[in-house]
């Protein structure tokens, strides 16, 4: 009303004026018409959903299974606000409002995030996860989130972080008062981006509790993280020799009660007909003795270290043939006693 007289001189000038002021009143007021306040009921709207709306606040309903697919349908959904819900958990959690740039799900109860949950949410800007109980995150967590900026990870018991959150566009990570395990693995993880994690304490491993992630020297993390593995490692491994040597020492007495059977074969083989004849019977039975107990070679054959290589199945083995076999038995009374 203000801009339109009737004047017919002046009719396409006012005409132009009016339009300019409709289009930026338009602008101006898009925003402002996303009015958030006002609290709604999830029972409620499941009951009667929105086809359209640009924010909806469900904060403080009573929610403790969320159905995400409830709110898919929602057409031009911008800002989504479930939090103080008590959310335990969440199921339909495939897709996203594709137009959904905030959403927040602070101060509920959850433990995990079912997987695939946001991992397309193209036009995601600020997610609030804080206050929950989560323990981890999926796996492609945020992966599609092009125009990340802040993500609310506080107060939770998350132990590692998925990199694909770590987007370019990401401005404050917020990951305090968590349960981080210090590992070399999650220092990795973000080594693209180490400025989000200013406020990253450990809580495990105990020697580094209390401490600032980035306040460890990388080759300390990285290097115990080799030793742990060692120390793990160790004992299976000294278990291992130990039961490989009495089995050793048990074939080494078997081997004796053969020892009259030895040398005809070992003549035969000499000879080359006998790999035709007696191959099934016998001969499968030396070298598989001689690969697993090296130490025997080494006591019998004054070449020693030597021995212990060529003791594998081949020409070599079939040369140690006679020298073995007269071994055999000096070798009785060195082992006996
Ligand atoms: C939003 O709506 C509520 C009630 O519906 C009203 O009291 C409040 O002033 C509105 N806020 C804005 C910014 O328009
Ligand atoms: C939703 O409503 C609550 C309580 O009325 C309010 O504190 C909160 O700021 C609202 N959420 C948004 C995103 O405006
Ligand atoms: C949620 O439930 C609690 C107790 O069960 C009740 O006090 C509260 O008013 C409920 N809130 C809503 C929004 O229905
Ligand atoms: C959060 O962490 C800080 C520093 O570690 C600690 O002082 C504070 O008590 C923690 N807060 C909660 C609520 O756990």
């Amino acid at each position: 009303p203000l801009g339109c007289p009737a004047g017919t001189a002046l009719l396409p000038l006012s005409l132009s004026l009016c339009l300019l002021l409709a289009a930026s009143f338009a602008r101006d007021a898009a925003p402002e018409s996303c009015n958030c306040s006002q609290p709604l009921d999830f029972e409620a709207f499941r009951a009667a959903p929105l086809a359209e709306s640009c924010c909806l606040n469900f904060s403080s309903s009573n929610v403790s299974l969320l159905d995400w697919g409830a709110l898919l349908g929602v057409r031009g959904l911008r800002e989504l606000d479930l939090s103080r819900c008590g959310i335990a958990a969440i199921r339909n959690a495939q897709g996203v409002p594709v137009t959904l740039e905030v959403l927040h799900l602070s101060h509920n109860q959850l433990e995990s995030l079912p997987g695939g949950f946001l991992e397309d949410a193209p036009n995601l800007r600020i997610l609030y996860l804080d206050w929950n109980r989560l323990r981890e995150l999926p796996q492609s967590f945020l992966k599609a989130s092009r125009r990340l900026q802040e993500v609310y990870l506080g107060y939770n018991a998350l132990t590692f972080l998925p990199s694909s959150l770590l987007q370019p566009s990401l401005q404050r990570l917020q990951v305090s008062n968590n349960s981080w395990d210090c590992s070399c693995a999650l220092l990795s993880a973000l080594q693209g981006r180490p400025d989000l994690a200013t406020e990253l304490t450990c809580h495990t491993p105990q020697r580094h509790r209390g401490a600032e992630l980035l306040s460890i020297p990388r080759d300390e993390l990285c290097r115990s993280h080799g030793l742990t593995a060692l120390f793990i490692c160790l004992p299976p491994l000294l278990l291992l020799a130990t039961i490989a040597c009495c089995f050793c020492k048990r074939k080494r007495k078997t081997n004796y009660s053969f020892g009259g059977r030895r040398p005809p074969v070992a003549a035969a083989r000499r000879r080359g007909e006998g790999q035709r004849a007696g191959a099934p019977r016998i001969p499968p039975l030396r070298p598989l003795r001689a690969a697993r107990c090296p130490l025997r070679e080494g006591e019998e054959g004054a070449a020693g270290g030597g021995g212990a290589a060529p003791a594998l199945p081949g020409p070599s083995g079939e040369q140690q043939g006679p020298v073995r076999g007269g071994g055999d038995p000096g070798g009785i009374p060195g082992a006996a006693p």
